[in-house]
């Protein structure tokens, strides 16, 4: 299952016409927080799908019901991309648990690469809500690594994907893995590069936000 919200949620186009603009996102942190912002919008579209109850609250002058969550999901994310979307998620999701993995792009002579997973910090995720957010989904390799890792911490009663930009073959790879997960994303691209950045994407979000890196 595919939610696409570029298809009616101009709020969101807005900040995407920012987050893609090659001078805007020149402010860093105005690029960072565009994408928690798309975070935020985001977390607030998933809730409607989240199992939710009933709770009576003492007000001063009676008794209020108030719908709120059934239950915390885990919000997860891929080091060091997601760390503004995942940031966006839990300012709404404050009293979630966390997941963080890392994983980059190790290049070969070749030019071809090959996704390293190192670092990996998460509760058991057995029956759980995971809601994992990576604010590019590009070839969908990291993703589904991470995902086939995750469900090595407990198998979730559901899991969501979470991208700002999100390429058809990346949809395809985790829809061929992972059948039963939720992608959720703020555009759909067609295009990649040969060396996997999406078209007309955004550039490397990961070193928008955060600045360049030595290890390519
Ligand atoms: N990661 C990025 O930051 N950008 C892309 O286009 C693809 C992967």
């Amino acid at each position: 299952m595919v939610y696409d919200l570029s298809n009616n949620n101009p709020l969101i186009g807005q900040l995407l016409a920012e987050i893609r603009d090659v001078e805007i996102q020149q402010d860093r942190m105005r690029f960072r927080r565009n994408i928690e912002r798309v975070g935020e919008i985001m977390a607030y579209e998933i809730s409607k799908e989240l199992p939710s109850k009933t709770k009576q609250v003492p007000t001063s002058l009676g008794i209020a019901d108030c719908l709120v969550l059934a239950e915390q999901p885990v919000l997860a994310t891929i080091l060091r991309a997601g760390l503004a979307l995942h940031n966006g998620f839990l300012n709404y999701y404050d009293k979630a648990d966390n997941a963080f993995i890392s994983a980059y792009r190790k290049h070969h002579k070749s030019g071809e690469f090959t996704i390293k997973l190192e670092y990996l910090s998460s509760p058991s995720l057995k029956d759980r809500i995971v809601i994992l957010t990576d604010p590019m989904l590009a070839t969908g390799a990291s993703m589904v690594l991470t995902l086939e890792q995750l469900y090595e911490q407990g198998k979730p009663k559901e899991m969501h994907v979470a991208s700002v930009i999100a390429c058809t073959v990346g949809i395809e790879a985790i829809k061929k893995s992972f059948p039963d997960v939720k992608i959720w994303t703020a555009a759909v691209d067609e295009e990649l590069t040969a060396k996997g950045y999406i078209v007309p994407g955004l550039g490397d979000a990961g070193d928008l936000a955060y600045g360049s890196k030595m290890q390519d």
